[in-house]
């Protein structure tokens, strides 16, 4: 035999293995030329009749053949492995210049925002925050607010009840109003400054502001069962009528950005103060100007009321009000219909982002 019967082989096995689609076919291919019953192992076996000198050539020319049937089976073998991974990458591809899946930021609710500029201009007056139950006892509802049971008053606030009795016996309600709050909060802050009082100090003044919700039986394009409302009070040894005006102007005009708004005391009734006024203001221009639009309650706080705080009313007076944060929004911003707050409806919401 010459050297020159290797090369076919070594061409053979390169076809062979071009050939093969998958490494499993290459494996089975490999068999036939380098594996135990191959072509190189046959020619090896033949070997054994040769002489020594002989052996030596027929031997380094058997195993060049092997080393570049190898070379081609390794060759062979990267290839597939390459198209097998470039196959999985096709299949596994992203489109990264797809649009992605847009999150919208979110916004405040517009009496949310209400409520904060509320809160930040009495806050810049002097004022404290205050948060109190929404579930509230019939005595802290109307009884401390000197609008005992049975007066006729009550019928202004027609609120729900609970199934849950107080010591009283009366069923708690939801608050109709935050009124509840002057009494709670003055009752906090006697106890706050207890041990000043004890030491002959003076309390301070009482200056708080109480948002939050409130509930009545009532529902149209102006009223909600459900509402805000945010009380304030100051309260002192020396604060008069003439103070609310002050405040409630100052804070009406910031509020709406607007120096000549114009605002009107009118009088009125609530058991819990004396005198009382209903608060108008009037914009001078703009689509509301030239009307007078209700803003709050307000007045003197009663005697009966300063005496259920557990204060001398010879000594202590003051001026609370309640307003209505959703009628100020829809003053505001011109909405027009009460029952868009609570509907939920993101075309109207994202107006206010
Ligand atoms: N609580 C009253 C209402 O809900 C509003 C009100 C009036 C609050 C006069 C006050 C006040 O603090 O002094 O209609």
């Amino acid at each position: 035999m010459t050297t020159n019967d290797l090369d076919p082989i070594v061409a053979n096995a390169r076809q062979a293995f071009a050939k093969a689609r998958t490494p499993t076919e290459l494996e089975n291919a490999k068999a036939h030329f380098v594996g135990k019953a191959g072509r190189i192992t046959e020619l090896m076996k033949g070997m054994a009749a040769l002489s020594v000198e002989e052996k030596k050539s027929r031997g380094a020319a058997i195993n060049a053949a092997k080393q570049a049937i190898e070379a081609a089976l390794d060759e062979r073998r990267q290839a597939l492995a390459d198209a097998e991974l470039h196959v999985q990458l096709k299949a596994e591809a992203l489109d990264v210049t797809l649009p992605g899946r847009m999150r919208e930021p979110g916004g405040l609710h517009p009496v949310s925002l209400t409520m904060e500029r509320i809160e930040l201009i009495f806050a810049s007056m002097g004022f404290d925050v205050a948060d109190g139950p929404e579930i509230e006892s019939d005595w802290h509802s109307f009884t401390s607010l000197n609008n005992p049971p049975n007066h006729p008053a009550r019928s202004m606030q027609d609120t729900f009840y609970v199934d849950i009795k107080g010591d009283d016996g009366i069923p708690y309600n939801l608050r109709p109003h935050t009124s509840p709050m002057q009494v709670r909060y003055a009752h906090q802050h006697i106890k706050k400054f207890a041990r000043r009082v004890k030491a002959g100090e003076p309390l301070p003044e009482i200056r708080v502001i109480a948002p939050g919700r409130t509930y009545r039986v009532d529902s149209d394009a102006t009223h909600s069962p459900m509402f805000h409302q945010c009380e304030g009070l100051w309260l002192g040894e020396n604060v008069s009528f003439k103070d609310l005006k002050v405040v409630f102007t100052d804070f009406c005009r910031t509020f709406f950005e607007s120096e000549d708004l114009a605002l009107r005391f009118r009088p009125s009734f609530f058991p819990f103060t004396e005198p009382s006024a209903e608060i108008d203001i009037q914009f001078q221009s703009g689509p509301l100007a030239g009307r007078w639009l209700e803003v709050a309650g307000s007045g003197q706080v009663h005697p009966a009321v300063v005496r259920n705080m557990g204060l001398d009313p010879e000594k202590y007076i003051g001026f609370a009000f309640g307003m209505g944060p959703d009628r100020l929004t829809m003053l505001r911003y011109g909405v027009n219909d009460l029952r868009l707050y609570f509907d939920g409806d993101i075309r109207f919401l994202r107006q206010f982002r």
